[in-house]
């Protein structure tokens, strides 16, 4: 079957339709996968749409439109929308959400990808009257981020909890939580206790973070908030807002510039989220150290550097099916998926293919064609050889975990 058809395929049965009672409204959205990721996740929304604009930019904007209605008042995008009613939630829902008898969304947000995915579709369908609707909304949750993101007005944006990048187990945010251990069931604790204590402290975003006890300007985070912001900023000049657009162009140079200046380890020659108020630097080599590949304005120097000295280093992340999620020379590298009887972790190890993406995006943008290629084409073979998988094995390729996983499916966008 053509990659088009199984795409199709594919969302055709990840589809979830009803009616939210406690929103009042009829929903449509692609779920990441039948199993378990069966509500709607921002940053996935985003990727799903990038797919669909290739072949039905009209059901491309429903993911994005139905993702809006979930927009809390003061312009907050939660990373997960509850929409079907009934008490049949995970536990997780309840920690990652305000206090409630039935949590709606969560009170964490997501890498903000979603001003990426609505250029996507405008190029493919110029439609002002989509922007006309969305625009303000995502302006509106951009803004949203400033004002009670970014406590130290360097416009790199602070997360307050592991979830928010994107990138739940992370190893790199072992350091914020001072344990340096590989204990799965001590790892489980620390990786949730920032939201027991977000909890505490309403998920009020100006108090945790004067708290100080989950404070990270993270660099996958902080690499999406600058591009998305220059794709709002072009998007603004199209419905005419030229004065908005000139705001996000600068607020995205600006978290772009203290980015490089103050995440480049000048010693390692790589990047590094930081932490606390003190920005400390978070010393473990993930693909969150490479991000910044897509940021427009990187720079030569450090550019070549991230990609001679990390990416194409075999010892580093130039594995057989690159790119993993934790560089090999890491002792938390774990290229394998979690036995049965062992508690998840994920992204301590293994490819996933929404951060292929953003590799493959930055490097073409500044010119390696050549190194983009070879790793859609690893990425091609394992959707080939395993299917659209959640998580593949950067050595053996082979697929892990969820299946017809709704991400993975950006191979196309790649190819
Ligand atoms: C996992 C990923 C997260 C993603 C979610 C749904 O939790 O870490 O980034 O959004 O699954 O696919």
């Amino acid at each position: 079957m053509p990659i088009t058809d199984q795409i199709k395929k594919l969302f055709k049965s990840n589809l979830k339709t009803g009616y939210s009672k406690w929103k009042k409204t009829d929903y449509q959205f692609i779920s990441p996968s039948n199993k378990e990721y069966v509500y709607q996740w921002l940053w996935d929304t985003a990727f799903h749409a990038i797919v669909l604009s290739h072949f039905d930019t009209d059901w491309a904007k429903k993911e994005i439109k139905n993702f809006l209605l979930g927009q809390w008042e003061d312009g907050f995008l939660p990373h997960i929308i509850f929409w079907e009613d009934g008490f049949n939630l995970p536990h997780w829902a309840y920690i990652e959400s305000k206090l409630s008898i039935r949590p709606k969304t969560t009170a964490l947000t997501q890498p903000p990808a979603l001003a990426l995915a609505v250029e996507a579709i405008y190029e493919r369908d110029p439609d002002q009257s989509f922007l006309l609707e969305v625009l303000p909304k995502l302006v509106k949750y951009h803004r949203w981020l400033l004002e009670n993101r970014d406590p130290d007005q360097d416009f790199l944006i602070s997360i307050i909890s592991p979830n928010e990048s994107g990138m739940d187990e992370l190893p790199s945010f072992q350091s914020v939580f001072g344990f340096l251990g590989e204990d799965p069931t001590r790892l489980h604790y620390y990786y949730r206790k920032s939201d027991f204590l977000n909890h505490r402290y309403g998920f009020n975003s100006k108090k945790i973070l004067d708290k100080d006890y989950f404070n990270v300007e993270d660099l996958t985070f902080n690499c999406v908030f600058a591009e998305s912001s220059r794709s709002l900023s072009r998007l603004l000049t199209q419905i005419g807002q030229n004065e908005e657009a000139e705001f996000w162009k600068e607020a995205a140079d600006k978290c772009e510039r203290s980015l490089l200046k103050k995440c480049w380890d000048s010693k390692d020659q790589i990047f590094y989220s930081l932490y606390s108020k003190s920005e400390k630097m978070a010393k473990v080599k993930t693909i969150a150290s490479l991000m910044p590949i897509f940021l427009q304005g990187i720079g030569k120097e450090k550019l070549t550097s991230l990609i001679n000295k990390h990416l194409l280093s075999p010892d580093e992340f130039w594995t057989p099916y690159p790119i993993p999620s934790v560089a090999k020379d890491e002792k938390y590298y774990e290229p394998g998926d979690t036995p049965f009887y062992k508690i998840k972790l994920l992204w301590r190890g293994p490819t996933w293919i929404n951060t292929n993406w953003f590799i493959v995006k930055g490097l073409r943008k500044h010119g390696f064609f050549d190194i983009a290629d070879q790793i859609v084409d690893k990425t091609t073979q394992m959707v080939e050889k395993e299917g659209f998988r959640e998580y593949y094995n950067p050595e053996t390729g082979k697929g892990y975990r969820r299946e017809n996983f709704g991400w993975s499916t950006l191979v196309l966008d790649l190819l």
